[in-house]
């Protein structure tokens, strides 16, 4: 209840009258009052008047339950979500959610995260109270191998989210990590539960620096912020309810063919390296090609001097570009 009177205030932006609440969500006036008195303490601020009503004129940024849910407009991804003040990972806990039998777009978000898991065994900073550290689970009735393409279409979920929030362009580093101005504001990391042969479930987790004025010493020539890229401090709950928006959107796109065939064109105009030279790392081999985007399977397409063509898979190399980051 207290998500829908938020929601509402949100919506109107200007006064509801307590009784058009008690009308709409049919409870009484004290129901309602106890809370707006509640969501005062969460920190939102509202106006009362009489005669007028309640008008919300500031929102704290907090992720919690209430903050995202009253921002959220999707069918299904994200309904069921859970908020964590500190999870060791909201990958690990979205896995834990689904062996205890969650459904399928359950989201886990947390303001820190202890032990975040990055690609290829790093780990990811998660700081308290400036960034987005969000999970959820699918239940796809995919074949195994189209499961990386859940990557690509977050990429572009997260992609189209910034740039409706914040105004801000960013790119994308193949497969899945989104760049501004050189340098990284989010990291995707998708992993998968197989039995037998099958897709059992995937868990997409993403990390989106927001809040962040400054990055070690190790770090401060590859990562960056949204706060940094935009000289402000920004909302974090309606960034994370548009990338679930998005990704829900792309994602029953994507389930007509299986296949990314309505995203590569877009993908490929939002690569940082698009037509450039790539270093291309396997373990300890680099080698330099030509990028030409990803084809409908969501492989990269390379060409070495020669022009000999070939595509790389993402679960087996890393893509630098030839003199730094990207
Ligand atoms: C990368 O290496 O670029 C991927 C980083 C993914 C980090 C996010 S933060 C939320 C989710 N939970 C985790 O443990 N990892 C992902």
């Amino acid at each position: 209840m207290k998500t829908r009177i938020l929601k509402e205030l949100k919506k109107a932006g200007d006064y509801v009258s307590g009784q058009e609440l008690c009308n709409k969500f049919n409870v009484s006036r004290t129901a309602v009052w106890k809370h707006i008195k509640r969501l005062r303490e969460e920190g939102y601020e509202i106006d009362s008047v009489t005669n007028k009503g309640y008008r919300l004129t500031a929102s704290p940024d907090i992720l919690s339950v209430d903050a995202v849910s009253s921002s959220l407009h999707t069918r299904w991804l994200g309904k069921e979500l859970k908020y964590y003040d500190c999870l060791d990972s909201t990958n690990l806990e979205i896995r834990r959610l689904a062996e205890a039998g969650a459904v399928h777009g359950t989201t886990a978000i947390c303001e820190e995260q202890t032990m975040g898991k990055g690609r290829r065994g790093r780990s990811w900073l998660g700081e308290a109270g400036c960034g987005i550290w969000m999970s959820f689970l699918l239940r796809p009735d995919i074949a195994a191998q189209h499961s990386s393409m859940l990557t690509i279409l977050t990429a572009l979920a997260v992609e189209a989210a910034i740039g409706e929030t914040t105004g801000l362009q960013s790119q994308i580093k193949w497969p899945n990590d989104i760049i501004i101005d050189g340098r990284k504001v989010c990291g995707i990391l998708t992993e998968m539960s197989m039995q037998m042969d099958e897709v059992n479930y995937i868990v997409v987790g993403l990390g989106i620096n927001v809040n962040i004025q400054k990055f070690p010493e190790d770090l401060k020539d590859k990562a960056t912020s949204l706060q940094i890229e935009s000289g402000k401090k920004l909302y974090r709950a309606p960034l994370a309810a548009k990338v679930l928006e998005y990704f829900e959107k792309y994602y029953e796109k994507f389930l007509k063919t299986e296949d990314l065939s309505e995203f590569a064109d877009h993908y490929n105009r939002l690569l940082v390296h698009m037509d450039q030279k790539i270093k291309v790392i396997r373990g300890t081999k680099e080698e330099i090609f030509l990028s030409r985007g990803i084809n409908h399977q969501g492989e990269l397409m390379v060409e070495d001097d020669y022009g000999r063509k070939q595509t790389v898979l993402s679960g087996e190399v890393s893509v630098r570009g030839i003199l730094g980051y990207v």
